[in-house]
């Protein structure tokens, strides 16, 4: 069935694909128009192959059945669904490329609340796996700003309950249980023998599913496959409006498990993952480990695990991600590649061997066995670390520390600003970057200052403004971006790093270590004073 329709403004992909409120995507035309300029920005659905699925938050089963809809009214050959639309991101890129389709369509707004009233969002993703490159993406805006039609089957829903190929309007839709494939996946990476005698010798973990999409994974993976003790799970079950959870795994909002893991009687390791599975947290018993110092700890030990023993090409990090895993790279004699924020980034690195690790400070890590972030792989690498070196989790840290030195690291963020007064700050200190090389800030040498401009070295891509960066003598760095996955106003970001060679003596105050930082980021781009903020709203 044809649809006339109208293009609607701001569908515009983010970091992250589309992000919207759920209200707006569930408007009239608003998913329709934008999954048939997908179709339409990428030659068309005729004959193609798909992955469907997402993080089970609101709409997320009604979107998925317009897809479908609109897949076989398109001429697409097939589509693979997870059971009841559910998918985790890394597991949908995993088995994009295991049934080397056209691509996939993810729905997620990823660490963002959902339900009627909080986030949707729709990502596409391409034939290896990944997040749609800027090129795809701009294509995909453009044409819902042309767009005068949409196609859709005049057909029942399918019922995505029951695994097995149905048919829709010709097309076959095969659903499958979301989980299989991706634990099959794991278990060829990780020696699960060691983990599983780990456990059974005692090892105690929390893993925090956040009432979100990693529950299922997490359950079979660990307390199935693993043997962890019945429970180790816990918020397992994927909720439309995660239990009202905020579903991002950090300190702030995974605050049961920190406050556990810092408790009497602790267990032995927690981790968190996000709505949508790519993300994760690890914390230790009474400490807690940075996403750039999990990045650099997993990277240093990545041989410990069978999937890595022939050791990585290279490692990459988005911009503002500290440069501790830098550090391992030079120890380890490889590359170590510096991008802008997004997963998209690392895709032409992974695809041409040029990186085998890649995360970023937002609580992302992966590898090159799915062209995603991945929650659950971390965490199943750290476990596979702990199970081989058999020493705790602060114990790994602290050696790590006095062999490369510390970067003291965090992020502060201050969210739902005016969008006037977020790039008035941004304006603000772009304006002094020239004039900032050579100039003594809070006692310390500036030695750079600039835009961050990325050239990809795989295809010659060059993405521009991706963020402020002051460099100072020893290794410190500011760096200040504005958000791309918010949904409301602008979120400003500033990225705080400091670094301390060798045993410091400075302790695990991360905010005291960081007093000149911030400081020195007050004294250059004056956030509180412009915002009229006493400080950030989340720190991290
Ligand atoms: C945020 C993170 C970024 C991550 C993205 C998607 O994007 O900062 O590292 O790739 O979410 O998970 P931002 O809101 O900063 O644009
Ligand atoms: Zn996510």
């Amino acid at each position: 069935m044809r649809v006339m329709t109208r293009p609607i403004d701001g569908q515009k992909p983010g970091t992250s694909g589309l992000r919207k409120k759920t209200k707006l995507f569930m408007s009239d035309g608003y998913l329709e128009n934008f999954i048939q300029s997908v179709f339409d920005a990428t030659g068309g659905a005729t004959g193609r192959t798909y992955v469907v699925g997402g993080d089970g938050r609101y709409f997320n089963d009604s979107a998925a059945q317009v897809i479908l809809k609109m897949a076989a009214a398109n001429g697409a050959k097939r589509v693979i669904v997870g059971r009841n639309a559910l998918l985790s991101t890394p597991a949908a890129s995993h088995l994009i490329r295991l049934n080397r389709t056209d691509g996939g369509l993810i729905l997620s707004a990823s660490h963002n609340p959902g339900g009627p009233d909080e986030d949707f969002g729709v990502k596409f993703n391409t034939a290896n796996g990944g997040p749609a490159p800027e090129a795809v993406t701009e294509a995909i805006f453009a044409r819902t700003g042309e767009i005068r039609e949409y196609f859709v089957a005049d057909d029942n829903d399918v019922d995505l309950s029951r695994i097995g190929t149905q048919q829709i309007g010709g097309m076959e839709v095969s659903v499958i249980d979301p989980v299989a494939d991706y634990a099959a996946l794991m278990e060829s990476l990780f020696d699960f023998d060691k983990i599983r005698a780990m456990f059974a010798g005692g090892f105690r973990m929390r893993f925090d599913a956040m009432c979100a999409v990693t529950g299922p994974y997490a359950r079979e993976i660990l307390e199935r496959r693993l043997g962890a003790e019945p429970g180790t799970v816990v918020n397992a079950e994927p909720l439309p409006d995660f239990g009202g959870l905020h579903p991002d795994p950090n300190p702030t909002w995974a605050r049961a498990l920190m406050d556990e893991m810092f408790g009497p009687d602790a267990p032995d390791f927690g981790a968190a993952s996000d709505g949508d599975g790519d993300r994760n947290m690890v914390v230790g018993r009474g400490i807690y480990v940075s996403p750039s110092d999990s990045l650099a700890v997993l990277a240093a030990n990545a041989r410990l695990a069978p999937g890595y023993r022939a050791g990585l090409k290279g490692v990459a990090r988005s911009m503002p991600t500290s440069a501790a895993v830098d550090r391992v790279a030079a120890a380890l004699g490889i590359a170590a590649y510096e991008t802008p924020t997004g997963w998209k980034f690392f895709g032409n690195l992974l695809d041409a061997g040029r990186a085998t690790l890649c995360g970023e400070e937002s609580f992302g890590a992966g590898s090159d066995h799915v062209r995603e972030k991945d929650g659950l792989w971390a965490v199943l690498l750290w476990l596979n670390i702990l199970a081989e070196r058999k020493e705790s989790v602060a114990e790994i840290l602290n050696a790590h520390w006095r062999l490369f030195g510390r970067n003291y690291y965090s992020r502060h963020d201050y969210e739902a600003l005016s969008v006037e007064v977020a790039t008035g700050v941004m304006g603000g200190l772009r304006g002094k970057l020239a004039g900032l090389p050579g100039q003594i800030v809070e006692g310390m040498k500036v030695i750079a200052a600039d835009d961050f401009a990325y050239t990809d070295p795989v295809d010659g891509s060059v993405a521009r403004g991706q963020g402020l960066r002051v460099v100072f003598e020893g290794g410190s760095r500011l760096v200040m971006r504005l958000s791309g996955t918010g949904t409301e106003g602008a979120t400003l970001r500033l990225y705080l790093e400091r670094f301390v060679a060798g045993p410091d003596g400075l302790g695990d105050a991360v905010q005291e270590a960081l007093a000149p930082m911030i400081r020195a980021a007050e004294a250059l781009a004056g956030i509180r004073t412009a915002t009229g903020r006493e400080g950030p709203d989340v720190i991290t």
